[in-house]
Formats: C-alpha cells, sequence, structure tokens
C-alpha cells in the first residue's frame, strides 16, 4: 500500500486544473443503460471509483471504449454502449466496494422491467440506508422484494407507471435513482423535497439530452414526463466543487493564492462564503476561481446542510483550515452521523478540538507538527492532507485508495503550485 510523505511549510503558489465531478460521474454513467445507443461521457476523472463502476457496468452487457486522451492528460473520455443488456443483476462482490453502485437500480429497472442489486453494506461515516430509494421507485409502481442481501426490483408487465413521491429527508442518490427510473415510465411522474445539488442537474441536463423530458431541473420540484425511448448523446462531465474546494483550502492553509482552474464557481457557493468569511479572498470567473489567502484567517461558525447549503463533503477540510483561524468555530455536521473520524487524527497533529455527537469545536490558531496519519474515509484523509501541509515536520499519510477513489493525482496536482509532497511504497 503507498503511502504519501509531506513535508509541511511550503506556501502554495500557481494553478491546480480542477478535473470532472467523481460524484456527477457516478450518476451519468449508468445513464447509458438506459439507451441502446452510443453515450459518450467526456472529462470524466480517472479515479478508482470511475474504473469500478465502468467494471460494474460490463456486468450487465455494457461496452465502453475510450476515445482520445493520452495517459498524462488528466481526465478521460469514455463511449458507453448497452445495446443489449445481458443481465440485471448487480453482485456483492462488485457493490460491496463503491456504494454508489446501488445508483444501477433504477436505470436497469426502466430499461428491462427488473433489477436485482446487492444491498451496499457497511460505510465508514454511519448507517447509510436505502430505504428511500426503494420507496420511490415503489412510489412508480415497482414491486420490491428482499432476500439473501438483494434488492429485486420488478415492473408490473408493459413498464413502470410513475408515480409521485414527497423525500422525507433530502437524498441525492435517492433522487437520482428516481430521476433515472421516472425517464422510462410510462406517465408523468412529480419528485417533492428532491436534491438540487449540481451533481443532479448534471444528470437531468444529460438525460434531457438523451431525449428526456424533465421540468423543474435546479429545483426541489422535479416533474418527468416518461418517453417510450431514450437516444445517445455525448456530455461532458462537470468540473469537481469538491476537489475545487480541497484545494482551496489547501492554499489557504499555507498562506497561499492559487488558480483553480476550470472550478464553477456558482456550484460552489456555500463553500466560497465559508472561504470569505474566514478571511480568504476569493475571485470567481466564467474559466474557474482564484482564492488567496493574505492576512490572518478567522474563526467561523459553519453547518452542513443540503445543497444550496454547505456541502457535508468539505466537512473535514474546512476544519482543518479552521484550526489556523483565530478563535473558536463551531462545525455541526447534520447530514451523516459519525462523520468526524478525522478529529482523532487532528488532534495527533496538534490541532485543538472537542467534539460532543454531531458538534466539534475547534479552536485556534494551533501549531500543527508532522506525524504518521491515516483516515478511514476520503475527506477526512484530505484533512490530514491539507492539515500536513502546513503542520511544522513531516506527516505521513496512510490508506491512500481512500484519496484514490476521489482525487485524480492529487500528489502531482500539489506539486504543480509548490507542495513538498510525494508517493512512497509502504515499507
Ligand atoms: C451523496 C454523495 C456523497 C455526499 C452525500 C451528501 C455520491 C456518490 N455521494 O451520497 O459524497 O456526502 O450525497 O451530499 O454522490 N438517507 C436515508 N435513506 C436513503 C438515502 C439516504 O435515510 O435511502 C439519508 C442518509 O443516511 C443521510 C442523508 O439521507 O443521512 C443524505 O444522504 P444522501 O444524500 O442519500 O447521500 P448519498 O447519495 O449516499
Amino acid at each position: 500500500m503507498d503511502k504519501l510523505i509531506i513535508r509541511g511549510g511550503n506556501r502554495l503558489s500557481g494553478t491546480i486544473p480542477i478535473s470532472g465531478a467523481k460524484n456527477a460521474a457516478l450518476t451519468l454513467i449508468p445513464c447509458a443503460l438506459l439507451t441502446e445507443e452510443a453515450v459518450t461521457l467526456r472529462n470524466l476523472p480517472r479515479l478508482a471509483d470511475i474504473d469500478g463502476f465502468q467494471h460494474l457496468m460490463t456486468q450487465f452487457g455494457v461496452s465502453h471504449t475510450i476515445p482520445g486522451k493520452r495517459p498524462e492528460d488528466f481526465g478521460s473520455n469514455v463511449t458507453l454502449s448497452a445495446t443489449r443488456i445481458t443481465s440485471s443483476v448487480a453482485p456483492y462482490d462488485l457493490v460491496r466496494k463503491m456504494r454508489a453502485s446501488i445508483l444501477v437500480l433504477g436505470p436497469l429497472l426502466a430499461r428491462t422491467g427488473e433489477a436485482t442489486v446487492s444491498l451496499p453494506g457497511g460505510c465508514a461515516i454511519g448507517n447509510r440506508p436505502i430505504d428511500l430509494h426503494l420507496k420511490a421507485l415503489e412510489a412508480f409502481g415497482a414491486h420490491i422484494e428482499m432476500a439473501a442481501g438483494y434488492v429485486k426490483a420488478t415492473a408490473p408487465d408493459g413498464g413502470l407507471p410513475g408515480g409521485e413521491f414527497d423525500f422525507p429527508v433530502v437524498s441525492v442518490g435517492a433522487t437520482e435513482n428516481a430521476v433515472m427510473a421516472a425517464v422510462l415510465c410510462k406517465g408523468t411522474s412529480i419528485l417533492r423535497n428532491a436534491a438540487r445539488e449540481p451533481e443532479i442537474v448534471d444528470l437531468c441536463n444529460l438525460l434531457s439530452a438523451m431525449g428526456a423530458e424533465i421540468e423543474g431541473v435546479g429545483t426541489s420540484e422535479l416533474t418527468i414526463h416518461g418517453v417510450d425511448r431514450l437516444h445517445g448523446a455525448t456530455y461532458r462531465v462537470m468540473p469537481d466543487r469538491i476537489e475545487a474546494g480541497s484545494y482551496a483550502c489547501a492554499a489557504a492553509i499555507t498562506g497561499g493564492e492559487v488558480r483553480l482552474e476550470g472550478a464553477d464557481g456558482h456550484d460552489m457557493g456555500s463553500t466560497l462564503h465559508a472561504l470569505r468569511n474566514i478571511g480568504v479572498e476569493v475571485e470567481s470567473d466564467k474559466k474557474g476561481v482564484s482564492v488567496a489567502a493574505n492576512g490572518p484567517l478567522k474563526a467561523h461558525n459553519l453547518t452542513t446542510a443540503p445543497f444550496p447549503g454547505l456541502a457535508t463533503d468539505m466537512q473535514a477540510q474546512l476544519m482543518s483550515l479552521l484550526t489556523q483561524a483565530e478563535g473558536a468555530s463551531v462545525l455541526k455536521e447534520t447530514i451523516f452521523e459519525n462523520r468526524f473520524m478525522h478529529v482523532p487524527e487532528l488532534a495527533r497533529m496538534g490541532a485543538d478540538i472537542e467534539t460532543e455527537g454531531r458538534t466539534a469545536i475547534v479552536r485556534g490558531p494551533t501549531q500543527l507538527t508532522g506525524a504518521e496519519v491515516m483516515a478511514t474515509d476520503l475527506r477526512a484523509s484530505m484533512s490530514l492532507v491539507i492539515a500536513g501541509l502546513a503542520a511544522q515536520g513531516e506527516t505521513t499519510v496512510r490508506r491512500l485508495y481512500h484519496l484514490d477513489r476521489g482525487y485524480e493525482r492529487l500528489e502531482e496536482k500539489l506539486q504543480l503550485v509548490g507542495a513538498d509532497i510525494e508517493r512512497l511504497g509502504d515499507d
């Protein structure tokens, strides 16, 4: 297993290219199941999770070719063709490695009339049920059965009729599954209290390019008029707002000045707002976002919430940054239980953080010192890298497979702006 060695203290300066969004890609790829024609996705990030999802798609008979792009480029283009679906079973071995696999349930069911998907199982950031995914599909007329760790969904003869569903809790994944099923339903479906994350807008935009009829895109009420068939499309994946936000925190914690090339400031609203309140200068234009931390950082209270609120996926990285801010900041995590697993590791690096339930109080500024650390999820791992960039001495981050799930060539991008960071094989 590889590890990252970071020697902290370098001020980051320069330009970082922002990759295509992982979480958008994970819902755009299964859209290929909805048509027999080819769907080409451009600007896919090269990540372990994306490779895993493409591998899962081959299980259903989806072929993929990789046009253009050299290995040394960031990102890749992929053409997915589901001319014929040869299986509608997503087995445990593939699903357990990647929770997002549940996103094949809606499109497989809509296209073939049945889908059998292994339950995703445990997850490091708390209990993550899929009850809302299933309830939304039931509201569209699906029959759901659970047996031997699998969920089997079947449509009545002639296909899913469609229906209405009010989400009791905003869920990104359940909204995505429901939208992907609704586009091929016989009638009109309405989703209320739907998630409004930019990745859902990206999903609706691809589906519309494939011939779907969706009203209310970007709002919490989606009206979807089912169509008989969808056609192929070529689509560019949106920029990764969480990757961009993470590098903004990395630049800010070093007192640096970085251009996030290709980032979309509009999608990053709450993160950029938080950064400004912490004392970071932020400028955003059509081609990217620039951040500069020239003065002292100030404490600021933050609460995660569904979009347009502050993304839970930014909480850990902002917490690292707040260890260097003057005063006490209160961070509330409202989306997931158990999402403070980075706190003990940050404390080992000298951070002053107290937690109670889903609230953390960060007191700063504290001098961080390098240490051997490891984290149990993707964003928590990134918070340790960010802390390492500001720490005195050497930080070793282990369990890099978490970072490789979500950050395309992380060490290379950080080296571009002057970080002293390298990847070594484990000893
Ligand atoms: C997605 C993102 C993840 C992000 C999260 C919240 C992907 C691949 N992952 O995850 O990075 O942190 O959104 O922005 O896009 N819930 C239920 N029942 C369900 C589904 C969800 O109770 O059937 C609850 C969850 O436990 C959680 C909340 O709803 O408390 C939000 O979860 P959800 O938005 O579904 O997250 P994911 O789609 O899994």
